[in-house]
């Protein structure tokens, strides 16, 4: 990745949306059998929000977090040479990256969706750097949207709690290899545990009595968080600290750790695995809940609006989730 790259990578601009519907942990309580003082104790959860609109999906959020993003620089969307849309709940399976492209117009732009959870914004940065360190294209928008709402069972308590949807962009320029931003990154899979939180697709009935053919939908958001638990607080400081001792770095020259938003008791363990303060940890949990591939994109818009980081700032970015995936990335922020 050092020594083959052309050309840096710098994240230039960002954007969120989320749905105007708010949800708390009262109203979850009439539908199933919890309480406010359970969920906040055990995720840090007090609310969340949902898409409730027939007539908006999860692009449109998107579309709203990519053009605030595109706004933010004034950058006409012509510029944009390809679009990778991180989502688990598309509009339509075949892709709905295009959907995107057609509606912020970013004609020049190639769009293609990636499926990986909520490791699918980290996923997305590290693939948005390859295309520009190899001096491909020298504008990429990354956008991480999820409506995990759709997918949820409602009567299912142990996950109903924790989700909520919303979008986050950001766009990657080409640069410099001095201005280089995206550090270094780790990546891992492990298959063996795919059936620990899935949203599989089944088989229910055969479309006609001469096919031997099956046909089905996908069902719920299925998910053992005890283990998806265990998994994460093992598996995200062992990645980072991988990252972190490659690049000659230790956890002490971390100023914010920003990871995906599933858990406050996950962010704190990871921080406490690698002696990280707790006053390092970036987090919206409290009012967004996990929005999945939009969690990472949306608490660092919210982030950067607060001025929260500062030039020259490490930030260690990770993801976990279905796969199971996880990964990280390690960005020495270059703007002021
Ligand atoms: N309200 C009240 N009680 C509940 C609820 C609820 N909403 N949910 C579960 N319980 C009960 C259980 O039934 C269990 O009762 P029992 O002891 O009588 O059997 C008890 O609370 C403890 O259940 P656990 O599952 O052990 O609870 P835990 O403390 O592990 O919290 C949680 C559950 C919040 C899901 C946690 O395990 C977690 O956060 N896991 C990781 C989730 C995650 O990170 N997912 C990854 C990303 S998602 C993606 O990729 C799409």
């Amino acid at each position: 990745m050092k020594s083959s790259a052309k050309q840096g990578s710098l994240i230039v601009s960002t954007g969120s949306a989320v749905p105007d519907f708010t949800i708390n942990n009262y109203q979850i309580s009439q539908i199933v059998e919890t309480s406010d003082e359970w969920i906040l104790a055990r995720t840090g959860i007090s609310e969340r929000r949902l898409l409730t609109d027939y007539n908006h999906s999860v692009i449109d959020l998107a579309v709203e977090a990519s053009k605030q993003a595109l706004e933010k620089i004034d950058m006409d969307p012509l510029k944009i040479d390809l679009i990778i849309l991180a989502t688990s709940s598309p509009n339509d399976l075949f892709g709905s990256a295009s959907q995107l492209q057609a509606k912020i117009k970013a004609f020049n732009a190639v769009a293609f969706d990636l499926t990986a959870a909520c490791s699918g914004f980290v996923i997305a940065l590290v693939t948005a750097s390859q295309f520009l360190q190899t001096g491909n294209y020298n504008n990429i928008l990354i956008v991480g949207a999820d409506a995990l709402s759709k997918w949820t069972n409602w009567s299912d308590r142990s996950t109903c709690i924790l989700f909520g949807d919303g979008a986050g962009a950001a766009i990657l320029q080409s640069c410099s290899l001095q201005n280089n931003e995206i550090l270094g990154f780790h990546l891992s899979t492990d298959g063996n545990y795919s059936d620990q939180l899935s949203l599989a697709y089944q088989n229910q009935y055969s479309p006609h009595p001469s096919l031997k053919l099956a046909q089905g939908s996908f069902n719920y958001i299925q998910m053992n968080g005890r283990e998806v638990y265990k998994f994460a607080i093992s598996k995200v400081p062992e990645s980072i600290l991988l990252c972190l001792n490659s690049l000659n770095l230790s956890a002490d020259d971390v100023n914010w750790l920003l990871l995906h938003q599933a858990n406050d008791r996950i962010l704190k363990a990871v921080a406490d695995k690698l002696s990280i303060g707790s006053d390092k940890i970036i987090s919206n949990l409290n009012k967004y809940g996990n929005t999945s591939a939009a969690s990472i994109p949306l608490v660092l818009d919210q982030a950067l609006s607060e001025n929260k980081i500062s030039k020259g700032d490490i930030v260690v970015v990770s993801g976990f989730g279905a796969g199971l995936t996880w990964g990280t990335v390690v960005l020495r922020w270059m703007s002021d």
